[in-house]
């Protein structure tokens, strides 16, 4: 008995000091259609006996990814806007000078247009401009014009100070994940059974007046919301957990229709910054993990 009790404890201390320590961080971009408001609730969705490795095939600012990401396993993060999957990975591999080109950028309307009309040809550069223009613009919503020229004004964020603490600490999460530029559809190559894929596509429709929602370079079109049920088939059929999130209106419910577990949240939109339109918006989060 007494044996018992010293062998468990010493398996339980032999655990604790084998696996590495979390890494605080969160994320270093502001995102259109970000998940931080889902994190409070995120306990609600997921496998009840934890998960093997993480996929995050549309990972914008990745709010979900930095709260979940597990330092014992590898993670798998894409997404198809190709500056942002370059700053990850520069972030990944080149912290260091992002930091430091990124300290050398002030906080003002003349260095804000002159750094938006820059094209810069070293990867830091580029991914220091990106995080700088993301964090000092009007609402940090990425838009460029059909030349492919980020267009958002300046945002007069006066107090605004970059937290270079975190970007490190990005950094080291980011050693144990791997970064693609990929369509969504390619996440599967990766996944194996008791995996966890988080699926945050643009929302195609908006629930009050299904009208397009503007803050994506490309429309992601019902078709694609077509490919994204069968890409959760496919992660079905490999035995993995999917947790997606989309807007709430009856054409999405009828494409991802299943006997998986659906809510309905409703939350105040952000979308288009402090002076656009707001309202309350239902998005679904549909489910295969069991609690
Ligand atoms: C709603 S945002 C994700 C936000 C993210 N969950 C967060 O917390 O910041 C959707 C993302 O999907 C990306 N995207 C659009 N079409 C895509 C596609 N076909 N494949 C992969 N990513 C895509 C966009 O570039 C955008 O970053």
């Amino acid at each position: 008995m007494l044996n018992n009790a010293i062998f468990g404890l010493l398996r339980i201390l032999v655990i604790m000091a084998t696996t590495p320590e979390k890494i605080i961080c969160k994320p270093f971009l502001r995102w259109a259609g970000g998940k931080r408001w889902l994190l409070k609730d995120i306990e609600n969705y997921l496998p009840r006996n934890g998960f093997n490795q993480y996929h995050e095939p549309f990972i914008g600012g990745g709010a979900v990814f930095f709260h979940l990401h597990q330092s014992e396993s590898i993670s798998f993060i894409s997404d198809l806007n190709q500056e942002l999957i370059e700053t990850y990975c520069c972030i990944k591999y080149d912290v260091e000078a992002v930091i430091k080109e990124l300290k050398q950028f002030k906080n003002t309307k003349e260095e804000y247009y002159k750094i938006r009309s820059s094209n810069y040809r070293k990867d830091f550069k580029k991914a220091a401009r990106f995080i700088y223009l993301n964090q000092t613009s009007f609402n940090g919503i990425y838009r460029v014009n059909l030349k492919g020229e980020y267009n958002v004004p300046y945002g007069y964020r006066d107090n605004y100070e970059f937290d270079f603490d975190n970007i490190v600490a990005v950094s080291k999460v980011l050693q144990n994940t791997r970064i693609n530029y990929s369509d969504f559809d390619t996440v599967t190559k990766n996944v194996k059974q008791n995996d966890l894929v988080f699926l945050d596509p643009p929302y195609t429709v908006t629930h009050n007046n299904n009208g397009f929602i503007q803050y994506n370079q490309k429309i992601f079109s019902l078709e694609d919301q077509y490919r994204l049920s069968r890409t959760i088939q496919e992660i079905k059929e490999l035995g993995a957990y999917y947790i997606l999130t989309n807007a709430a209106h009856e054409t999405i419910k009828d494409i991802f229709n299943s006997n998986d577990r659906l809510f309905e949240v409703k939350r105040s939109s952000m979308v288009g910054g402090k002076y656009a339109k707001r309202g309350k918006y239902a998005e679904i989060i549909i489910t295969n993990t069991i609690r």
